[in-house]
C-alpha cells in the first residue's frame, strides 16, 4: 500500500463540493465512423458446423469477386506464426482462423479483405469449404465422459479444463454431515451475453513510419498493446492502440477477437488501411458470452436458522478455448466470494471447467469474475434455506449477516471484506419497502389464491482487481494509473489507464480532480484510451475502475498538491511548514486571510515559481491494498397470473452501498443499467444451443433486449460506509446492479409460486416455464 494514502481520505463519506449532479461531460466517437483513403472492409467466413473437420479450403472463386483483394486462412496465419492467440490468463490458447477443424458453430475459418462492405460480404459467400461433421459434445456433464476428445492439439487428451477449489474441504463436509438441517439445490445460471449495442470492430493500418496505428473497441487499450507486440512481434512502440467512445462493453470487449489479428494482417500484407466491424450476429454467437455455470449449492444449518456450512461444487462450461477473462490466478474469477455477505463458519467451493462445442468466453459481463454467478448461488440458495426451516428469509438473513463490529472481515474463502453494515441497508430497505404491510397483502392474496411474490437479494461483491500481488493478466500486474498536468490558469487534465465505455469517467474522474484541487471540474479534460498518452492501465471492467484508477487520480492530485504547496508558501511568504490546505485553499496556519486559491498557484507554477520546480503536474501509479466490497439490499415484488403464467414486477427496489459516492447522477444511471440487464437475464436473455450445436439466440428478435416497455420502475435508496482503504472512501458501482438483481426477481416469482410447492427454477423465468411450474404443481396435488 502506498504510504501517501490516507484511510477515509480528505473526503469523508461524501464529496464536499456540492456539484451540479447533471453535470456530465462526453464526446461522441466511434471506430465506426473512421473513414480513411483506400480502406479496404474486412468480412470473416464462419463455419455452420460446431465439430467438423475441415477438408478443403478453396479461394479460387471468392478471389473473381470484383473489389476482393485477398483471402487469408488459419493455414496462411500458421505459416506467419499467427496461427493462434494466448487466452488471457495464459492457460489455453485460441485459434485466429480455424486449422485443421472447427470447433463451435460461426467460427472464423477465413478472412476476405474488399474495397466495400457489399464486396467483402460477397467475397466470404464465394469461399468454398469442404467440412466433414465430426461427433457433438453441446454439454458440459457430455463433455466431462471425454467419450469425444474435443481439444487433440493439448497436451493432455480430456476436455477437462482446471479444477479449483478453495475453503475447507475436509471440515466442510463433517460440518454438513453434523448439521440437522440441510438443503442442496443445483442452480443453473445460463450462459447470457453482453450484447453491446455497439458490437466489437477496428481499423489498423501501418502510417508511414511504418507504425501500426490501431482504432478498436477495447475496454483494456495497453494490455491489446502489449498482447499484439507479444503475438505479433512488433515492436510495443510501434503500435498505437486507440480506443475511442465505446457503445457499451460490459466485458464483451476485454478480449482479443480474431477479426482484429486479420485486420492488422491484411494492412501489413496489403498495405492498406482495413476495418472491420462485426454483425450483430457475430457479435452473439463468437465473442465472449457469460455465465453458463451449474451450481450444486449445499448449506447446513440450525433448526433455527444459523448457518454451520457451504458447499458449492460448479460444472463450469468454457466452450472451445478456455478463453475466459479472469485473472491468472483466479480460473474462476472472484467465485470465492459465494459465502456473500453471510459469517459462515465453514465452506468450500470447488470448479470444474469443460470444453464443449461452443463459442468460447466466460467473461466478467458487468460482474467481478464470476461475482454473479456465486451471487446468484448464495441468495437462491438461502431463500431455499429459508423456505425449508419456515423462517422470513429476511429473518434468517439478518440472523446470518456478517455484523457491522465484524469488519474488517476475513471470509472463510479467502477475502477480508472491507466495511459494510448489512443490517442497515436491509433495515433501509425494508423501511423504504414497508415491508410489514406488502406482508399482509401476500398474505391476503394468498387466501384468495391469488400468488403474489417478495423476493430479496442481500448481496456482497468484490470488485477492483488488484492488488497486483495476487492479480494479473498476462502477467501483467493488475494496478492503475493516473496524470494530471495543471495548466497555468487552472484549467487541466487527467489521463487515466482506464477506458469508459459509457460509465462517464469522463465527469467523474474530473470530479475527483476538482475535489481534490478545489478546480472547476469543468474545466479538467479527461482523456483515456490512447496508449500514446495515458500512463500504463489494465483497463475498465469487473466494476475497477473507481476502485484502481479513482484511487490513483486522488493520490495523483494530491502529489500534485504537494508540489503547489511549495509554490503557495513562496506567494505567501510562510515557511512550506506553516501552509495548511483548508476549504479548498492554501493559507497559513491560523490566518484565514492570508490565503492562495489553486488557480493562482497554477499561474504562479508558470510564471513566479521563486526556486521551485517549474509546471504543475503529477503521476501516480496506485496498487490497491485489498479490493472493495460495496453490497446491497435490493427487493422485487411480483404478481403471478395462474392462468398464464406472466410475471408483472410490481415494484422493485435497490438499496446500494458504494462507499462514498462521487457523482449521484451517474451512480443513479448505473444503477438503472445494470438492474435493466438483470431483469433482462433473470426474465428472458439464454444463448441456447441444440444438440448439435446450432445457436440458437443469434440475433435481437431471438436474445431479446428490453425496452422501457417491458422494463420495471426502478426504486432506489443508497447507506454509505466508506471503503477505509481507498483514498476517498469509494468503491465501485457499475456492477452492483447487475450482480444483485436477477437472485431477488427469482426469489420473488419462487415465492410467489412457493404456496404450490415450487422450490426453485432456473433462469430465465419465461411465462412458459412459470406456467408449466405451476401446471406441474397442480398435477401433483391432485
Ligand atoms: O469500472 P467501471 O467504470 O465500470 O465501474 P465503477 O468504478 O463502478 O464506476 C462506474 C461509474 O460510476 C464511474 O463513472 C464512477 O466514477 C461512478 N461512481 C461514482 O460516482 N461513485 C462511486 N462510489 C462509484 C462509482
Amino acid at each position: 500500500m502506498s504510504t501517501e494514502s490516507k484511510p477515509g481520505g480528505s473526503l469523508g463519506v461524501a464529496m464536499k463540493r456540492k456539484e451540479d449532479p447533471r453535470f456530465i461531460q462526453g464526446k461522441g466517437h466511434y471506430v465506426d465512423d473512421i473513414s480513411m483513403p483506400g480502406m479496404l472492409y474486412l468480412a470473416l467466413v464462419r463455419s455452420p458446423y460446431s465439430h467438423a473437420e475441415i477438408k478443403s479450403i478453396d479461394i479460387s472463386e471468392a478471389m473473381k469477386v470484383p473489389g476482393v483483394k485477398a483471402v487469408i486462412t488459419g493455414k496462411d496465419l500458421e505459416a506467419a506464426g499467427l496461427g493462434w492467440l494466448p487466452t488471457f490468463h495464459g492457460l489455453d490458447k485460441q485459434m485466429v482462423l480455424a486449422i485443421g477443424k472447427v470447433l463451435f458453430q460461426y467460427q472464423e475459418v477465413a478472412a476476405v479483405f474488399a474495397e466495400t462492405r457489399g464486396a467483402a460480404a460477397d467475397g466470404v459467400e464465394a469461399v468454398q469449404v469442404d467440412y466433414a461433421p465430426l461427433p457433438v459434445v453441446a454439454d458440459p456433464f457430455a463433455s466431462k465422459t471425454d467419450k469425444v476428445i474435443l481439444r487433440p492439439d493439448r497436451e493432455a487428451k480430456t476436455n477437462h479444463i482446471f479444477h479449483w477449489e478453495v475453503g475447507d474441504k475436509d471440515g466442510t463436509a463433517r460440518a454438513l454431515a453434523a448439521s440437522p438441517k440441510r438443503i442442496s439445490q443445483r442452480i443453473w445460471f445460463q450462459r447470457c451475453h453482453p450484447a453491446p449495442l455497439e458490437p466489437c470492430g477496428c481499423v489498423a493500418y501501418f502510417d508511414t513510419m511504418g507504425r501500426l496505428q490501431f482504432h478498436v473497441t477495447s475496454q483494456a487499450p495497453h494490455v491489446y498493446r502489449t498482447a499484439l507486440a507479444i503475438v505479433t512481434g512488433i515492436p510495443e512502440d510501434k503500435i498505437h492502440v486507440m480506443s475511442p467512445d465505446l457503445g457499451g462493453g460490459f466485458g464483451n470487449k476485454v478480449p482479443i477477437y480474431p477479426g482484429y489479428v486479420c485486420a492488422i494482417v491484411g494492412a501489413l500484407k496489403i498495405g492498406r488501411p482495413v476495418k472491420w466491424i462485426e454483425t450483430r450476429t457475430e457479435n452473439l454467437t463468437s465473442t465472449g458470452f457469460a455465465r453458463d455455470y451449474h451450481m450444486d449449492v449445499e448449506i447446513g444449518a440450525t433448526p433455527d436458522g444459523r448457518v454451520t456450512a457451504l458447499h458449492v461444487a460448479t460444472a463450469a462450461d468454457h466452450g472451445a478455448f478456455d478463453a475466459a477473462a479472469d485473472p491468472s490466478k483466479y480460473p474462476a474469477g472472484m467465485f470465492g466470494i459465494v459465502t456473500g455477505s453471510y459469517d459462515f463458519p465453514t465452506a468450500h467451493a470447488e470448479v470444474d471447467a469443460y470444453f464443449t462445442n461452443k463459442a468460447p468466453g466466460g467473461i466478467a459481463y458487468r460482474c467481478s469474475f464470476r461475482v454473479t454467478e456465486a451471487s446468484f448461488a448464495i441468495e437462491r440458495a438461502m431463500d431455499i434455506l429459508a423456505d425449508e426451516l419456515k423462517i422470513d428469509p429476511v429473518e434468517l438473513r439478518r440472523k446470518n449477516f456478517v455484523r457491522k463490529d465484524q469488519f474488517p472481515y476475513p471470509s472463510r474463502l479467502g477475502f477480508t471484506y472491507d466495511s459494510g453494515d448489512y443490517h442497515k441497508t436491509l433495515d433501509t430497505a425494508l423501511e423504504a419497502l414497508g415491508y410489514q404491510a406488502l406482508l399482509k397483502e401476500q398474505a391476503e392474496k394468498r387466501a384468495k389464491g391469488e400468488l403474489m411474490g417478495i423476493g430479496f437479494s442481500t448481496f456482497t461483491e468484490v470488485v477492483g482487481a488488484g492488488p497486483s500481488k495476487h492479480f494479473d493478466i498476462l502477467g501483467i500486474k493488475m494496478f492503475d494509473s493516473a496524470e494530471i498536468r495543471i495548466h497555468p490558469t487552472g484549467a487541466g487534465i487527467v489521463r487515466a489507464g482506464t477506458k469508459s465505455q459509457g460509465q462517464g469517467h469522463e465527469t467523474t474522474w474530473a470530479q475527483i480532480v476538482g475535489e481534490e484541487l478545489g478546480l472547476d471540474p469543468q474545466n479538467i479534460m479527461v482523456e483515456e484510451g490512447d496508449t500514446d498518452t495515458a500512463p500504463y492501465g489494465l483497463g475498465t471492467y469487473a466494476s475497477r475502475s473507481t476502485p484502481v484508477a479513482g484511487a490513483a487520480i486522488a493520490m495523483a492530485a494530491r502529489r500534485v498538491r504537494e508540489k503547489a504547496r511549495k509554490v503557495a508558501a513562496h506567494l505567501l511568504e510562510a515557511g512550506e511548514a506553516d501552509v495548511e490546505w483548508k476549504d479548498y485553499k492554501f493559507q497559513v496556519k491560523g490566518v484565514p486571510a492570508k490565503s492562495v486559491t489553486m488557480k493562482e498557484v497554477a499561474f504562479a507554477a508558470y510564471t513566479n515559481m521563486a526556486q521551485n520546480e517549474p509546471g504543475l503536474e503529477a503521476t501516480y501509479y496506485y496498487d490497491p491494498p485489498n479490493m472493495t466490497f460495496p453490497n446491497g439490499t435490493y427487493v422485487a415484488v411480483v404478481d403471478v397470473d395462474r392462468e398464464t403464467g406472466e410475471v408483472k414486477v410490481r415494484r422493485f427496489l435497490a438499496v446500494d452501498d458504494c462507499g462514498t459516492i462521487i457523482n449521484p447522477m451517474i451512480v443513479e444511471g448505473q444503477i438503472h443499467g445494470g438492474l435493466t440487464e438483470g431483469f433482462a437475464i433473470a426474465f428472458m436473455q439464454e444463448i441456447q444451443y441444440d444438440s448439435e450445436g446450432n445457436n440458437l439466440n443469434t440475433n435481437f428478435t431471438d436474445y431479446l433486449v428490453p425496452t422501457s416497455l417491458e422494463t420495471p420502475h426502478w426504486e432506489t435508496a443508497k447507506t454509505i460506509t466508506p471503503s477505509p482503504h481507498h483514498p476517498i472512501g469509494a468503491k465501485g458501482v457499475g456492477e452492483s446492479p447487475n450482480v444483485g438483481s436477477p437472485a431477488a426477481f427469482v426469489n420473488a416469482v419462487v415465492d410467489a409460486l412457493s404456496p404450490l410447492g415450487v422450490r426453485h427454477i432456473d433462469m430465465p423465468v419465461t411465462r412458459d416455464k412459470v406456467w408449466r411450474a405451476i401446471r406441474d404443481a397442480e398435477a401433483r396435488k391432485t
